[in-house]
C-alpha cells in the first residue's frame, strides 16, 4: 500500500473535517501518499483530486462541513459509472480508499467493492445516526447539541406566551435525533417515523395537561414523522373540534400553536469534542485497517469499542430505534 484516497460523500456532518485530518495524518505517519477526492463520488468519476499533506489538514479539526466538499451522487448506482470509478482509482494507482459518509455512501462504497475495488473502508458520518452496525456516527452529537440549544431558547418564549411549540428536527427515515433531542430538552412529546401518530391520543394528552394547569408544551417531530406545519393544522382541527380553543377572559386562545423548523443548522456548526474524538479515532482505525488488509469494512463503535463490520452488512441493513427506550422515556403515541 503506497497511496490512499479520502472522500466525503452524501449529506455533510460536523466532524467530517476531523476525520479527514486523522486519515491524512495517520497515512503520512505510515509513509503513505494521500489524495483528496473532491465533491464526493462525483469527484471520483470526474477526476477531481488534490494531493493532501500534513499542512492541508492543519486547523480544521474544529470546522464544520468538509474541506473536500461533498454531494449526493445516485449515478454511482449504474454499473458503467462504477467501472469508470474503479478504472480511475487504478489509473491513479490508488491502493486504498477511505469513504466518509452515511447510508448512501455505504452503498456506494460497497458498489465499488463489488465492481472490483475491494480496498475500501467506510467511516460512518451522518447527523441521523441511522447507520447499521454502529452505536453512533460522526456529527450526531453535534446535531443533537445544536438542536437542544435551539429548543432551550424556544422554551423561553413558549413559556412566556403560554404556547405549544412544534419543533421539527432532521431525520427523514429514522427518529434518532428526535428521540435524543426530546429527552435532552425535556420535551413533552416526540414523534418519530418509526411510530404511527395517534392524533386523538395526542390531543387527549394536551387536553389533560392543560386541564391540570400546564401552560406550554414542546412537541418534537422528526421531519420523517410529520412536518411541523402539517401537525399544527391537524392538532388545531382536533383541538377546535374539542372546543379547546375557548377564548380566555383576556381574549387570548387557551391554546396557541406555533411551529419552528430547525432545518440545516443541525448539519453545521463547530463539532463537539465527542464528534471530534469519534472522528479522529475512526480516521486512524480506517488507515490501520487498509494497511492491515482489512478491506470492505466499516469502522464502527459498539459499546464504546471501535470494531470493523462488513461493508455489505452495513450497506444492506437498517438500524432500528430502541422502541422500548422510546416508550419508557418519551412515547406518547400508539406503536405502529
Ligand atoms: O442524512 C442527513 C440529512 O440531514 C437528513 O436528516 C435530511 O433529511 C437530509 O440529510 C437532507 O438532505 P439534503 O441535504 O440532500 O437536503
Amino acid at each position: 500500500m503506497k497511496k490512499i484516497a479520502v472522500v466525503t460523500s452524501g449529506g455533510d456532518a460536523p466532524g467530517m473535517n476531523a476525520a479527514i485530518r486523522a486519515v491524512v495524518r495517520k497515512a503520512i505517519e505510515s509513509g503513505l501518499k494521500v489524495i483528496g477526492i473532491q465533491r464526493g463520488f462525483y469527484g471520483l468519476v470526474n477526476n477531481e483530486m488534490i494531493d493532501l499533506d500534513s499542512r492541508s489538514v492543519s486547523g480544521i479539526i474544529n470546522l464544520g462541513g468538509t474541506i473536500l466538499r461533498t454531494c449526493r451522487f445516485p449515478e454511482l448506482k449504474e454499473k458503467s459509472v462504477q467501472l469508470r470509478a474503479v478504472q480511475l482509482l487504478r489509473r491513479e494507482k490508488i491502493d486504498g480508499l477511505v469513504v466518509i459518509g452515511g447510508n448512501g455512501s455505504a452503498q456506494g462504497a460497497y458498489a465499488l467493492s463489488k465492481a472490483g475495488f475491494r480496498n475500501v473502508i467506510l467511516i460512518p458520518a451522518s447527523i441521523d445516526n441511522d447507520i447499521y452496525g454502529t452505536d453512533t456516527t460522526i456529527g450526531f452529537d453535534t446535531a443533537v447539541n445544536t438542536a437542544v440549544s435551539a429548543i432551550d431558547k424556544i422554551r423561553d418564549t413558549a413559556t412566556s406566551h403560554e404556547r405549544i411549540f412544534i419543533v421539527e428536527v432532521m431525520g427523514r427515515e429514522r427518529g434518532f435525533i428526535a428521540l435524543a433531542v426530546a429527552i435532552a430538552s425535556g420535551s413533552e412529546i416526540a414523534l418519530i417515523p418509526e411510530v404511527k401518530i395517534d392524533y386523538k391520543e395526542l390531543c387527549d394528552i394536551i387536553e389533560r395537561s392543560v386541564s391540570l394547569g400546564k401552560k406550554s408544551f414542546i412537541i418534537i417531530t422528526a421531519e420523517g414523522a410529520i412536518k411541523a406545519e402539517k401537525l399544527s393544522q391537524k392538532l388545531t382541527q382536533q383541538i377546535a373540534r374539542k372546543q379547546m380553543l375557548k377564548r380566555s377572559s383576556n381574549g387570548l386562545p387557551l391554546i396557541d400553536i406555533k411551529c419552528s423548523v430547525l432545518g440545516y443548522i443541525q448539519r453545521g456548526g463547530v463539532p463537539t469534542a465527542i464528534s471530534r474524538i469519534l472522528a479522529t479515532e475512526m480516521g486512524v482505525m480506517a488507515v490501520e485497517s487498509l494497511i492491515a488488509g482489512n478491506f470492505s469494512k466499516v469502522v464502527c463503535v459498539q459499546k464504546n469499542k471501535l470494531c470493523l463490520v462488513a461493508l455489505k452488512e452495513v450497506a444492506f441493513n437498517q438500524k432500528e430505534i430502541d422502541i422500548e427506550r422510546y416508550r419508557r422515556l418519551i412515547s406518547k403515541t400508539a406503536l405502529v
